[in-house]
């Protein structure tokens, strides 16, 4: 570690540990801690005041980025430099959304014509009648169209999709179930084209569309890889083959071809406003210096928690039916990113990375997880996500007592209330922010994203790691294929359960 961010980590620690009721003493609390963006979806509030940073923190944290080289870091990634130092790779997920380098911006707009031209075609029935996409992927090439499409298609879809990840020949048996074989498109979703359980299940669909009448089921695939002569020599015809670069990782992606099941369900307009929400909260992100910069601001939060107060998780939950699926996006993107041990040379971190994220929904999580999070000895800093305009037709009472609930809960976990009866005491001053959405939509749920991308990142700048490698993953894959291969020994207890299973 440098001796800057020493000693910035040493003033950090030094400081004094404020509460929050003590805090929203001062009548500028909120507007310092509040703010509210501007963005082509509309405004969206993010509400940081219930959290402990304070003036001095705030300073202490600047100085900490500074000590990092946040602002160099920052600039290198959107200019295309290899920020991912282990694989030597530039990050560049933002050139799709239209920011980055003028180069790679360019090659993604042509890549996005070339897949919105695809999107058009299936529409225009160019394809034949295709009602159904079952699409195969999983983690990155996975989690993100599955938010997308869960959350944008609540009023309908220009195509029903279903995203199969498992392995687990259930998973994609349930999608088998709910489509139409004549009238089914398959995409394959793999960065890599080699990921056992998406070629197993692409495997798997091209033989159910074979058995149920389909004579050229390779007809009906697209491919969605960063190597798109693997999916050629697979089998996909190259026309229906959408490539995108491999500077954009895997859990990045969502906005390059692996989007295009979104595009197939909204159409293309729709899915160039999610691009256009993600490409307003880059330019915020690149623009904004200092406190105002909201990613960034939301970092030093995680940090003053896991670095100063030991918090081992981080919970976020959607006052949104239709965000259900972002607290499990957010776990790919959040612990694959920053769950690690060493710097970017490689030395030892030395203090604790990524916390758990977990999450839900509320109001449901309300009536499951809060309790420990009221009166629990594990102190939870708590995200809470909603939108002022509803996504139900239904009696606006619905709505209100949604939002109602979701402001409840965190003013009840910042105020706490005292009694005599220790099982009925609620310690309070727990911590959470809002992010408030006027309304939820394609560009809002882009910008949402990218909020959390670049909050990540600041999080990685900050812990001086690497956020965009994950070789974590791969000892356990090895294993798995050397068990099927018929691999050689394992422990007594691995041996046992194979054999328990009739695998060995
Ligand atoms: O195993 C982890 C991982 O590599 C993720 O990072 C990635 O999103 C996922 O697997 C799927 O990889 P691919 O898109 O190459 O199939």
């Amino acid at each position: 570690m440098s001796d800057a961010a020493a000693a910035a980590w040493a003033e950090l620690e030094a400081l004094p540990r404020p509460d929050l009721k003590t805090l929203f003493g001062d009548a500028g609390r909120l507007t310092a801690w509040s703010a509210k963006l501007e963005l082509p979806g509309g405004a969206v509030r993010f509400d940081w005041s219930k959290t402990h940073l304070d003036t001095a923190l705030g300073a202490a944290f600047l100085k900490l980025a500074d000590a990092a080289g946040f602002t160099e870091r920052r600039a290198a990634m959107f200019a295309g430099e290899h920020i991912n130092v282990t694989e030597d790779r530039a990050v560049e997920h933002t050139a799709l959304r239209g920011v980055g380098k003028d180069s790679s911006v360019e090659e993604a707009h042509a890549l996005h014509m070339r897949m919105k031209s695809l999107v058009e075609a299936i529409h225009g029935g160019a394809l034949g009648e295709v009602r159904h996409l079952i699409h195969i992927g999983i983690g990155g090439s996975a989690l993100g169209p599955a938010l997308a499409v869960d959350a944008l298609t609540r009023d309908g879809a220009e195509c029903d999709v279903h995203v199969v990840s498992n392995i687990d020949g259930c998973a994609l048996e349930a999608a088998f179930k709910a489509c139409d074989p004549a009238t089914t498109m398959i995409a394959v979703a793999s960065k890599t084209f080699t990921t056992t359980e998406s070629m197993t299940n692409a495997m798997s669909a091209l033989e159910w569309l074979r058995q149920n009448g389909v004579s050229d089921p390779y007809g009906r695939v697209v491919a969605l890889t960063a190597f798109p002569d693997k999916a050629v020599e697979w089998g996909v015809d190259e026309t229906r083959v959408l490539p995108f670069s491999e500077s954009v990782g895997g859990r990045y992606s969502l906005w390059s071809s692996i989007g295009f099941p979104i595009a197939l369900a909204v159409g293309w307009a729709e899915f160039a406003e999610f691009l256009d929400g993600a490409a307003a909260m880059d330019r915020h992100f690149l623009d904004t210096d200092g406190l105002a910069n909201l990613p960034l601001r939301a970092a030093f939060a995680d940090l003053y928690y896991t670095q100063l107060c030991g918090t081992q998780t981080r919970a976020c939950f959607a006052y949104d039916e239709r965000l259900r699926l972002l607290p499990s996006y957010l776990q790919q993107l959040e612990m694959e990113s920053n769950g690690k041990s060493v710097k970017l040379d490689g030395s030892p971190v030395g203090r604790p990375t990524a916390p758990i994220t977990w999450g839900g929904v509320g109001t449901d999580a309300q009536h499951a997880v809060f309790q420990l999070l009221h009166q629990g000895t594990n102190l939870v800093p708590v995200d809470f996500i909603a939108a002022i305009g509803p996504g139900d037709d239904l009696d606006p009472a619905h709505h209100r007592n949604l939002l109602a609930n979701c402001f409840a809960q965190g003013a009840a976990l910042m105020a706490g209330k005292a009694s005599k009866d220790g099982a009925r005491a609620y310690p309070g001053d727990r911590p959470s922010a809002t992010i408030l959405c006027e309304e939820l939509n394609a560009a809002t749920l882009g910008a949402l994203i990218a909020f959390h991308e670049h909050r990540t990142f600041s999080n990685g700048v900050l812990l001086q790691i690497n956020s965009f490698d994950q070789f974590g993953v791969e000892l356990g894959k090895e294993i798995a294929k050397a068990i099927v291969s018929g691999g050689t020994i394992f422990d007594a207890s691995t041996e046992a359960l194979l054999a328990e299973a009739g695998i060995k």
